[in-house]
């Protein structure tokens, strides 16, 4: 019988809201599955002789957890992570950098965890490792002895050849992923990014479907696209409760029309564009002044980083911009709220909202796309408007698909969306919820399990 540990550098708290696709979707799996789960704690200590591993459990969730020292939070998480290989990884080489520090920080702290998980790792354990943080995670394991079944889901794209080969160390990085044996995309386009990669620059090549054959090493490399739990969200959506909050939200706003935009105030989100977008519907069709309005919720993260600042302040700009020149007394076409909104008043103002806005330039997967869709009432539902760019594009075809970088493409599937007839609307959330249900959270846990657990079947799990 097998135990499943989960590592990510931010973990859940079970206890409070969850913001972020990573967060969200291991903590709904492993309520599932039960299991332990290993990461950062959100905390900083000062000195590396302060930092202790907690375990806190949560019905069959064991959560182990460490803080991070101050050098760790500036040199591993914000620099090496996130001012290095988040840009990278979303194509986005004119805002990546890279320093000697942030780099020797990114091998500490991962040894760091190798250092502190191994001694709580049984023999038959199966390690699921997630995300950008951890990537050299499993070489620090196995060179502490640990022969475990291991896997690595990467939550975020992965770049074509052509972007990865600017990033200094990326045939350390990449060879570091070979350790695993099994590897998980969001789609399709990362797992042909990451072969091209590999047959390309190392020799590899497929022995079958999803079985690769690199530096002597055979390993199963596939799409497991991440989803959401399906009915829990729909039944969010139609609490009493959420029928109170959707009922003031359409007393307040002074609109017919909501249109809403959830997204962590990241570059990557294109929050500006699709602001520049709302201003081009405002002009190109003047008869909805008054009718319309924007609600963008967007809870801050990375703030200490510039990129995320100048976004910031782009964004803002943007928005006063906005509902100085198109507003009035009695009507503001952009509501912007900088907070994260707890699941449950999402899942109200997704319903409560005609057009669904998700416009990233480039995006793993996103998972408010899928909840968007989850929370709508299927006798009246609003419409999707995707850009082409997210993950979920690549399965979410009935959506209307845009081009975030095209204002007035993106404006006129505002205007479509909202004029949309209502038998159009039911068909195409019809097969919109039938393809959410098809790849739903429990599928992306289970098709992953299994495929780490090859010969065995996710059954044999146990807490
Ligand atoms: N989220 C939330 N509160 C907020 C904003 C977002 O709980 O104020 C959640 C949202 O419901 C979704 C996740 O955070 O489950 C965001 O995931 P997504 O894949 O869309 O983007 P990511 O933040 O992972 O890039
Ligand atoms: C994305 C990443 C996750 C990350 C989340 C929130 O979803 O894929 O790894 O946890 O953003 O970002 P943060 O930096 O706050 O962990």
């Amino acid at each position: 019988m097998s135990r499943l540990v989960v590592v990510s550098n931010r973990v859940a708290d079970p206890e409070t809201q969850a913001s972020g696709g990573l967060a969200v979707c291991i903590l709904q799996g492993l309520r599932q599955h039960g299991g332990l789960w290993f990461g950062w704690n959100g905390l900083i200590v000062e000195e590396e002789s302060d930092i202790r591993v907690a375990c806190t459990r949560h019905d069959n969730v064991t959560m182990a957890t460490m803080p991070l020292t101050e050098r760790d939070f500036q040199e591993f998480y914000l620099g090496y992570c996130n001012k290095g290989l988040w840009p990278v990884f979303h194509y986005r080489l004119d805002l990546a950098r890279f320093t000697q520090e942030n780099s020797e920080s990114y091998r500490a702290v991962n040894n760091r965890f190798a250092e502190s998980i191994a001694p709580l790792l049984r023999q038959s354990d199966l390690v699921w490792v997630h995300d950008y943080h951890l990537i050299p995670l499993a070489a620090g394991l196995r060179a502490r002895g640990a022969a475990n079944r291991m896997g690595f889901f990467l939550h975020i794209p992965f770049p074509p050849p052509d972007v990865l080969v600017a990033m200094p160390e990326y045939e350390w990085l990449i060879n570091s992923m070979l350790e695993y044996d099994v590897l998980g995309f969001q789609t399709k386009t990362d797992h042909a990014n990451f072969c091209r990669f590999v047959f390309g620059f190392m020799g590899g090549e497929m022995l079958s479907k999803d079985t690769l054959l690199v530096s002597g090493k055979r390993l199963t490399v596939s799409v497991f696209p991440v989803g959401i739990d399906v009915d829990d969200f729909a039944s969010m959506a139609q609490t009493p409760e959420a029928e109170m909050r959707i009922q003031k939200l359409h007393r307040r706003g002074e609109a017919r029309v909501n249109i809403i935009g959830v997204d962590r105030l990241d570059y990557s989100k294109g929050l500006p564009d699709r602001l520049r977008a709302f201003k081009r519907f405002l002009e190109l069709f003047p008869h909805h002044h008054k009718a319309v309005t924007l609600m963008q919720i967007a809870p801050p993260t990375r703030e200490d980083i510039q990129a995320y600042i100048d976004i910031r302040h782009e964004l803002e700009a943007l928005s006063g911009q906005i509902n100085g020149e198109f507003g009035d007394y009695d009507w503001t076409p952009v509501r912007y709220v900088r907070r994260s909104i707890a699941q449950e008043t999402l899942a109200a103002l997704y319903r409560g909202s005609h057009v669904g806005l998700v416009t990233p330039l480039r995006d793993g997967m996103n998972l408010v796309a899928k909840e968007y869709v989850a929370a709508q009432d299927a006798n009246d539902p609003g419409v999707l408007v995707l850009s082409r760019f997210a993950g979920a594009a690549e399965d979410l075809e009935e959506a209307l698909i845009v081009n975030p970088y095209d204002a007035d493409e993106v404006a006129q599937a505002i205007q479509r969306a909202i004029v949309m007839p209502r038998k159009e609307r039911i068909t195409r959330h019809r097969a919109l919820m039938k393809r959410i249900r098809a790849r739903d959270g429990r599928k992306w846990m289970e098709s992953f399990i299994s495929a780490l657990v090859a010969d065995r079947g996710p059954d044999d799990l146990h807490p």
